[in-house]
Parts: structure tokens; C-alpha cells; sequence
């Protein structure tokens, strides 16, 4: 296994068109066994550029499980297990914003969780801790996708909050405009939640790059959101996701410094649980 402490190994979280990266030397599927369960499918494992890099299909192949039944302890414990340090989730959004356009990438750093039908903590039983998600992303991280998405030549925004909804199906009018006017969010999804408290209560750094491929319900201009439009949109922009996943190796190098936003250390204050109860 990769020693997390020195060796940058990036986990990926996304879904199809993102694991067939040209170039992943030693490829291979694996299955990995966690107390939570099995992850949403067999983990891609190989190495680019000299780093461990790991793929994740978030829905399984052939997307069998919905955003409420992703096994989401699952998938982060087995990442970390196979010894991840920077966990990098691709998923697509609705934009609440005129100026953030399907096609558009954001690079997402703040959260609304309305999620309410996940297991959202890997403690509670025994071990209880509260871990912070004031700040639940990881500037470094972010910022190495950041520059890798300007890299591709994708339009991408630094920074956006992403309200994270239950499902599977799509917001009404009012909830569209009530995200939108009151609460402030930019765009929304159905997949980041629990996923990124989950990393956190992991020790694990991470990011979201949310790939915009409509504009939800609210837009005068555009009609109401479907699943054919997003997955034409997210199609045309396989090959940008893939190219800005290729190009994380190289900026985040091989050896691995200690996260200076302490995301490697989250639980260093959060556990309440005294050790001999
Ligand atoms: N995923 C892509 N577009 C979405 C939307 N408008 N609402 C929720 N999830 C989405």
C-alpha cells in the first residue's frame, strides 16, 4: 500500500468517460471489502505521471445505484484503505447563476446539505466525534483543479456553493427560486452530500469539480431541466474532465507534503469518545 504520509495518491469520483484516462500504467480493477459494505463497483487502480491515481464510478457502471443509494461510507473507506490522500469528485449540476453556463465547470467550496435519506458518518456507534466542515473542501486541491480545468481551456469558476438535494427527482419552481433569491446557493446537485463530511471525518483532502449541464427550473429562458439534456452535455464534456483529471498528477507531484489546511488531521480535535469508556 502507499505510505499516505509521503506518496500523493489521487482518488477519483466521477462517472463514466472519466476511468478510461490514456496513459494509466498498470490498470487494473480491484474490489475492495469495507465494514460499510461494498463501494459502488470494482476501484480502477494504476499510476500517471509517476502518481497513484484510483477511479471511482460514483453510480457504478451502468449507473445502477441512484444519488440516495450510492454507498457512500463505502466508497470513501475504500479509497482510503487503498491508501487515497486527495479525492477528487466530477459530478453534474444545475446552475442557479446566468453567468455560470452548461459547459461551465465550478470548482465548489461551500455546501447546503438537504439531504436527508444517507447515512452521513462513519462514527456515532461507540466512537462519536464531530469533525468541522466550516471549510469542507481543500484549497490546495481545489486550486490544482482550478488550474487544470484553465489548463484545458474550459470555462471554470473559482469557488460556489453547492446545495446538495435528495432526489432523484428534480426541484419544483419555488424550490429552484428559493435556492437561488434566499439561500444564496449556485448551483445544485444530488451526489456531494454526505460524500464530502464523509472525506472529512476520513482524514481525506477534497475537492469538487461540479460540471454545469442546465440551469435547474427557475430560467425564464430555458425549459424545464431532463436527463437527455444533461447527459448530452456532460458527453461533450467527457473528454475536457478527463483531460483536467491528467493533468493532476503533475501539479500535485508525486510526494506528498502535509495538507496545510490540516484536512489530514481533521479528527486531531474532534473526537469526544473517551478512550477507555
Ligand atoms: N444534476 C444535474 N442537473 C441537476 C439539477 N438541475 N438538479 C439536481 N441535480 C442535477
Amino acid at each position: 500500500m502507499a505510505d499516505p504520509t509521503t506518496d500523493t495518491y489521487i482518488g477519483v469520483i466521477g462517472g463514466s468517460g472519466l476511468y478510461d484516462i490514456e496513459g494509466l500504467e498498470g490498470a487494473e480493477w480491484q474490489n475492495v471489502d469495507t465494514p460499510w459494505g461494498a463501494p459502488s463497483d470494482a476501484i480502477l487502480t494504476g499510476t500517471l505521471g509517476g502518481v497513484k491515481m484510483a477511479f471511482l464510478p460514483r453510480h457504478g457502471r451502468g449507473h445502477v445505484h441512484s444519488p440516495t443509494t450510492v454507498p457512500y461510507r463505502a466508497n470513501i473507506d475504500a479509497l482510503k484503505r487503498l491508501g487515497v490522500t486527495d479525492v477528487i469528485s466530477v459530478s453534474a449540476c444545475g446552475s442557479f447563476r446566468e453567468e455560470m453556463a452548461p459547459g461551465d465547470f465550478v470548482v465548489v467550496d461551500q455546501f447546503i446539505d438537504r439531504t436527508l435519506a444517507r447515512e452521513k458518518s462513519f462514527f456515532g456507534q461507540g466512537l462519536v466525534a464531530h469533525v468541522s466542515v466550516a471549510h469542507p473542501t481543500c484549497p490546495r486541491l481545489g486550486e490544482a483543479c482550478l488550474t487544470a480545468a484553465k489548463e484545458v481551456g474550459v470555462t471554470v469558476h473559482k469557488g460556489g456553493t453547492y446545495l446538495a438535494m435528495e432526489g432523484p427527482q428534480f426541484s419544483t419552481l419555488a424550490e429552484s427560486k428559493m435556492y437561488r433569491e434566499s439561500w444564496g446557493a449556485d448551483v445544485i446537485g444530488m451526489t456531494n452530500m454526505p460524500e464530502a463530511k464523509l472525506a472529512r471525518e476520513a482524514e481525506l483532502c477534497y475537492a469538487s469539480v461540479a460540471m454545469i449541464t442546465d440551469y435547474d427550473s427557475w430560467h425564464p429562458d430555458h425549459g424545464e431541466v431532463d436527463v437527455t439534456q444533461i447527459i448530452a452535455t456532460l458527453m461533450g464534456n467527457a473528454a475536457h474532465a478527463r483531460d483536467m483529471v491528467a493533468l493532476l498528477p503533475g501539479l500535485l507531484g508525486a510526494a506528498r507534503a502535509p495538507c496545510p489546511h490540516g484536512c489530514d488531521r481533521a479528527l486531531e480535535f474532534a473526537l469526544i469518545t473517551q478512550p477507555d469508556a
